[in-house]
């Protein structure tokens, strides 16, 4: 049974499959009109999520499928003390594939264990986000043109952005990719993508704290914002929350052809009058979110239908 609970848990080739599979979605989105009839994907999100639910489920809608699921913790047998295994043994009997969100690090990864149908990770604590990192590459290649041969700036809360992580564990597969990673010194990348990642592959990347000063060296800038639930203290939230702001004076330092994405949502980081500069990508890339995501449940369910 594939799951897909890391960005890696792709090959490069299963990966670009997906891509033009997603491509040709694109061109053609009624052709998979009756892609997954008769399949019901559940949505299983103990977090809340406005985006990556909403298009898991405008993704099988728009295959003919159908969804079920619950969008808080709250409203589910884990507030009376449910454990994530019996859930989705339960789950397994109503749904052909499932996506699921957790504050906690690794749930999905143990659904998994004890699910008979495929388990999509949509994002686990500060750790991964895999289909923000599909969208992300889809995102990348087709107004971008290429994903190799990029200066990418990570900005914002790189300690706790999981969708941070997990594109840079991607994006480190590509040829002459660099980094610059742009943060308080709180926020930096975790050390553990520090060594196991950067480091281990010897991949190019500087730090900082200036925005300002890595800009005209960007190809592409991902904002991100500060991920406020998951501080141990309000204070160090309020002083590190507004570090960043681009704003139309930071885009004149930008390359004509720099893309500006963000996962969403945004809170501070990127002022409206951004939103009009034609590098300003971060809605488009909301939009390729459903498209990258119709290709990832049609793949797996075809190949859980032959497992
Ligand atoms: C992101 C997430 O949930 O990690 N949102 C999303 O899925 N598009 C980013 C965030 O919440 O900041």
């Amino acid at each position: 049974m594939k799951h897909i609970i890391s960005p890696l848990d792709l090959s490069l080739e299963e990966l670009n499959d997906l891509l033009e599979t997603a491509e040709e979605i694109v061109a053609n989105p009624k052709r998979f009109s009756d892609a997954c009839k008769g399949k019901k994907l559940a949505t299983l999100f103990y977090e809340p999520s406005t985006r990556t639910r909403l298009s898991f489920e405008a993704a099988m809608l728009n295959m003919g499928g159908s969804v079920l699921g619950f969008s808080s913790a709250d409203s589910s047998s884990a507030a009376k003390g449910e454990s994530v295994a019996d859930t989705i043994r339960v789950i397994s009997c109503y749904a052909d594939i499932c996506a699921m969100r957790h504050p906690k690090e690794g749930a999905p990864y143990v659904a998994a264990q004890y699910a008979s149908i495929p388990v999509i990770n949509a994002g686990d604590g500060g750790h991964n986000h895999p289909t923000q990192t599909l969208t992300d590459l889809l995102t990348i290649k087709n107004l971008k043109g290429r994903l190799d041969n990029l200066t990418i700036g990570f900005c914002g809360d790189l300690k706790f952005g999981r969708t941070v992580h997990s594109l840079l564990n991607a994006m480190v597969r590509y040829p002459n990719v660099r980094f610059i990673m742009i943060s308080p010194y709180e926020l930096r990348i975790p050390e553990y993508l520090r060594e196991e990642v950067l480091d281990a592959q010897n991949i190019p990347y500087e730090e900082t704290r200036n925005l300002e000063e890595a800009l005209p060296k960007l190809d592409l800038l991902y904002m991100t914002r500060v991920q406020k639930e998951r501080f141990f203290n309000e204070e160090d939230y309020i002083r590190l929350k507004d570090s960043y702001i681009l704003d139309k004076k930071k885009m004149t330092y930008a390359k004509k052809d720099m893309l500006v994405l963000h996962p969403l949502p945004r809170v501070n980081e990127i002022s409206v009058e951004v939103d009009n500069d034609p590098r300003a990508v971060y809605f488009k890339q909301a939009q390729y979110g459903v498209y990258i995501r119709m290709a990832l449940i049609k793949k797996l369910l075809e190949e859980n239908e032959t497992c």
